[in-house]
């Protein structure tokens, strides 16, 4: 049932273009111009009162969040807020009439998650879910479902629902934009046409995936780890760092590149282990400059970067992998995928059990 695969993690990561080929299919045109979702039963007319956006969610779902931030904020222009699933239920959110309350949730069985929708609704808030269980309590008491089609997932590390959670928040966030007119066809089907070139962009990444494994077994000898990034690189990092702890019991935190000197830099000294995304052309300078700055303190630094900048960032970093290019608010679903791999052969490489982690359940049914 592993498919030759020797985990079930490893067979989930594979199955990501798969995955993210599914969640798009049939709700993208023929012609490749609009996103149809016919499940929502929001009208055209209720999302152009929508003023403001709530996402909440635990874990990795809070992550994918974090990146449906960005993409919502950037195609449709409105502020979104996001938030730990087991604080907003209890911080008295405030909710108004226009606000959407989108849940995140791979099994849809998460208490804090499904408490939190229930809140919201009893505040008066419409309820939108992302899950990947058809039926499941989450889909069931939502006002609108979004599935993604990630297939079962059965490694306590969540993977394939992360990335297709990213699909469908860009599916939604560019039929937001559309009806409500934020977006205009060119552009609409100009970010279509990227995300339909993602699954064999994936295929890439995956075929390198061996290179990852001497990475991987490098840090696995280290007690603790830094994960930088900007902008969505942020929000990636933050996965990559929850997914190494999860698996392999090495502490990391991810930081926002910029935010580092605030403090967090006293902690790197000679041999610390930086990943460092720079994914996002805009700020690839900032970001050379915050590794320079771990550099100076003898950071090893391994540098995820796209495709054409290799030899310019050979002379920056210890280590480099590059990912094939797509737009900028995409580049998670390919920027997670070298994590992923990281962090599956750090937990191999120290002989941990990498699909049922100690202390930790994949469905997390108690508060
Ligand atoms: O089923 P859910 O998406 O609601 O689960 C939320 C978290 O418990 C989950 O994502 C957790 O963080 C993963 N084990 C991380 O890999």
């Amino acid at each position: 049932e592993k498919a030759g695969f020797d985990h079930f993690m490893l067979k989930e990561i594979n199955e990501q273009p798969k995955a993210y080929r599914d969640t798009m299919r049939g709700r993208i045109s023929e012609d490749g111009r609009s996103v149809a979702l016919p499940e929502l039963k929001i009208t055209a007319e209720q999302l152009k009162g929508i003023n403001r956006v709530h996402i909440v969610a635990c874990g990795t779902a809070l992550h994918a969040g974090l990146v449906g931030k960005n993409v919502i904020e950037s195609l449709v222009r409105i502020p979104v807020e996001t938030d730990v699933a087991s604080e907003y239920r209890y911080r008295s959110p405030i909710i108004t009439p226009d606000t959407l309350v989108i849940v995140v949730s791979q099994s849809g069985e998460t208490a804090d998650t499904l408490a939190a929708l229930r809140e919201a609704q009893r505040c008066g808030a419409r309820v939108l879910a992302i899950t990947n269980v058809v039926g499941s309590s989450v889909a069931r008491e939502a006002d609108d479902v979004i599935i993604t089609l990630a297939g079962p997932e059965i490694a306590v590390a969540s993977t394939k629902a992360y990335s297709s959670q990213l699909i469908a928040f860009f599916l939604f966030g560019l039929y937001w934009a559309q009806v409500v007119g934020k977006q205009d066809e060119a552009a609409v089907s100009h970010v279509l046409s990227a995300m339909q070139a993602l699954p064999e962009q994936v295929e890439k990444i995956l075929a390198q995936a061996e290179v990852l494994k001497e990475v991987a077994e490098s840090i696995s000898h280290h007690s603790s780890l830094f994960f930088i990034g900007r902008g969505v690189d942020y929000a990636v990092a933050m996965e990559g760092s929850l997914k190494l702890k999860e698996i392999s019991y090495i502490h990391s935190e991810a930081y926002a590149a910029g935010e580092l000197k605030h403090g967090t830099l006293a902690l790197i000294e000679e041999g610390t282990p930086v990943i460092a995304l720079l994914t996002q052309e805009e700020l690839y300078e900032k970001m050379l400059s915050n590794i320079k700055e771990t550099k100076a303190r003898g950071a090893d630094v391994l540098g995820i970067v796209n495709e054409g900048h290799e030899s310019e960032i050979a002379k920056s970093v210890d280590r480099y992998f590059s990912i094939p290019r797509t737009l900028p608010l995409l580049t998670p679903a390919l920027s997670v995928i070298p994590l992923q791999l990281i962090s599956y052969y750090a937990s191999l490489a120290l002989g941990h059990d990498v699909d049922k982690p100690r202390n930790l359940a994949k469905s997390v049914t108690v508060e």
